[in-house]
């Protein structure tokens, strides 16, 4: 079925069948494998993409509901070589380790940011992140770098979406 979708700036028609989820198309179909699958029953976070500016994991929805909105995933937040403030963040306050869940807490960082503005405390982004899942670093560094990262993003004047 046609779908347009407007992703990381750039709006095309999609040629999609009924069943595919957006994470697919995301990965499969156009390459973007920043987006991760971590789980593929809503548990662990690693698909969070931005749709409209919400954080939305892309292995819930199919891509033909999504006609006519605006994706945003992780290969779309730098601008060039230089790094949005939440990803500089997560690097310069160690949030991951492998990465692999890296991109999906990326956007959840960019949601809390959406919903609570930047001055973020520890006990909001913990509480956050119940939908986001890290085999890794035990969380603390993750939620130092999101509540950096929002207050960044007030200084840059950078907003949550591409
Ligand atoms: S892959 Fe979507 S929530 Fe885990
Ligand atoms: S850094 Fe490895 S799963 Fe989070």
């Amino acid at each position: 079925m046609p779908t347009t979708l407007t992703i990381n700036g750039a709006t095309a028609a999609h040629d999609v069948s009924p069943a595919t989820l957006l994470v697919d198309l995301l990965r499969d179909g156009l390459g973007l494998t920043g987006t991760h699958i971590g789980c593929d029953t809503s548990q662990c976070g690693a698909c969070n993409v931005l749709v409209d500016g919400r954080a939305t994991k892309a292995c819930t929805v199919l891509a033909i509901q999504l006609d006519g909105a605006s994706v945003t995933t992780i290969e779309g937040l730098a601008s060039g070589e230089t790094l949005h403030p939440m990803q500089a963040a997560f690097k310069e306050h160690h949030g991951l380790q492998c990465g692999f869940c890296t991109p999906g807490m990326v956007m959840a960082g960019l949601e809390m940011v959406r919903r609570h503005g930047h001055d973020l405390d520890e006990a909001t982004v913990s509480h956050e992140l119940e939908g986001n899942l890290c085999r890794c670093t035990g969380y603390r560094n993750i939620v130092t770098a999101i509540a950096a990262g929002a207050k960044a993003m007030a200084a840059t004047g950078e907003t949550t979406h591409a």
